[in-house]
């Protein structure tokens, strides 16, 4: 595994991965999963997605790839982030200011993530914290050249990544998830039950923090 990619298993128990899959359905009525869709040719992604934080990360066939402060179909600006994710950020992420963006992914049973690096924030060397919740699924992490040698690891319901460092430019992608692995995730809130993924990532560049020095060695 490249430099900067942590690996914290069981990091939330179920108290804390059914607390914060409470904030996603109390976030429900701002911020409803939708399906987001490719840059140019529209084709809709096997996730449904939604966000905490001051910007949420979209996609859709007009404008493609972006960050943006409010919900594409209710307008309205994106719950804040759960405490507990912000506490994790100051515990992990090594970084001098809160994370921006909290991106949901709810895989359904079928749903993969294609390789690919996170490329659209600014603040290039803030880590990228993930947090696995329901099913477990296959992550695939390779270097920062698409093609090249690639490793993966399963991760279960409350397990964390986080991606600093030099595998902040590495690709990575979800391979498939293993259904019915877990039962965080309830029939009646989510139909087919499946995986939900949060990533909290920096977006801009803070203002001013005296000091500061970005990390050395990124790719
Ligand atoms: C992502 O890279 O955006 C998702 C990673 C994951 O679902 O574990
Ligand atoms: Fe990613």
């Amino acid at each position: 595994m490249p430099d900067g990619f942590r690996y914290l298993p069981e990091y939330f128990g179920r108290d804390d991965q059914a607390a914060l899959i409470q904030a996603v359905l109390d976030a429900r009525a701002s911020a409803p999963f939708w399906r987001p869709a490719m840059p140019r040719t529209g084709q809709p992604l096997s996730v449904l997605m939604t966000n905490f934080g001051p910007l949420g990360w979209v996609t859709d066939k007009e404008k493609g790839y972006r960050y943006e402060p409010s919900h594409p179909e209710t307008g309205a600006a994106w719950p804040s982030l759960p405490q507990k994710l912000l506490s994790l950020w100051q515990e992990v992420a090594n970084y001098p200011a809160p994370p921006e963006a909290c991106l949901v992914n709810w895989y359904a049973p079928t749903s993969k993530m294609g390789m690919h690096i996170d490329w659209d924030e600014e603040a290039t060397d803030a880590a990228v914290v993930s947090i696995s919740l329901g099913d477990k699924a296959r992550f695939r992490l390779g270097g920062p050249k698409r093609g090249g040698k690639t490793a993966s690891v399963v991760l279960s319901s409350g397990d964390v990544v986080v991606l600093g460092g030099d595998a902040r430019r590495c690709y990575h992608g979800v391979d498939r998830i293993y259904p019915g692995t877990s039962t965080l995730l309830g029939e009646e809130d989510f139909p087919g039950g499946g995986r939900i993924n949060l990533t909290m990532r920096r977006v801009t560049i803070p203002a001013s923090f005296p000091g500061w020095k970005p990390p050395q060695g990124l790719c």
